[in-house]
């Protein structure tokens, strides 16, 4: 299976498709998907990136909730995120909640290495999903994840902005 890396580029457009409806429903739907995102933040506890999220348990759990039901709504399933985005576009409203953060390709590649292995643990070994939900999901994480990147290393920024961008990128 391949859920390889690319690099960002700065300013690049970048082309995602939000994931199908069918990896939801084969990860096992609201629950499967707490359990995946429950198990990718348990990892980000012990990963280089564990900085950049709360310390404090009450508001580490209400990130894990409110990551659960976005990754819930962007697959096609109930729209359980909808709130919490305020009428935004669902894509922007997500890139805009990360500039607040100083994120470079090298964060960028901690939490896509530590969400590899939740897929791994949960989405392929435990819920056996096959193959190529697998790799579109993975496609939707590593494109979409160029966008949050907003800090380059020669000390620049740069805040990805979808709504001026053509609308191909809308899978569902
Ligand atoms: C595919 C890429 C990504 C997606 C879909 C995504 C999604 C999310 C979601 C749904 C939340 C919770 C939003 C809420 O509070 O309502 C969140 C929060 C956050 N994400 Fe991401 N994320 C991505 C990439 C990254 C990367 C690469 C980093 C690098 C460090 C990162 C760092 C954070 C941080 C620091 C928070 C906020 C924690 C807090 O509220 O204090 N994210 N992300």
């Amino acid at each position: 299976m391949k859920l390889d890396i690319t690099p960002v580029v700065k300013a690049q457009q970048v082309d995602f498709k939000r994931p199908p409806l069918e990896f939801y429903k084969a990860i096992g739907e609201e629950e499967g998907m707490k359990e995946l995102m429950y198990d990718f933040y348990d990892k980000i506890y012990e990963s280089d990136i564990s900085h950049f999220f709360p310390q404090d348990e009450d508001e580490f759990q209400k990130v894990k909730e409110k990551n659960t039901k976005f990754f819930i709504q962007i697959c096609g399933g109930p729209k359980v995120y909808e709130d919490e985005a305020k009428g935004m576009d669902l894509d922007e409203y997500m890139v805009r909640l990360h500039d607040d953060f100083s994120i470079t390709e090298k964060s960028r590649i901690e939490w896509l290495g530590t969400m590899r292995d939740a897929i791994n643990d949960i989405a392929i070994k435990k819920k056996n999903v096959d193959e190529k939900l697998i790799e579109e999901f993975w496609d939707y994480l590593e494109k979409f994840s160029k966008l949050t990147v907003n800090t380059f290393s020669d000390g620049s920024h740069y805040y990805a902005n979808l709504l001026d961008k053509s609308d191909s990128r809308l899978g569902n």
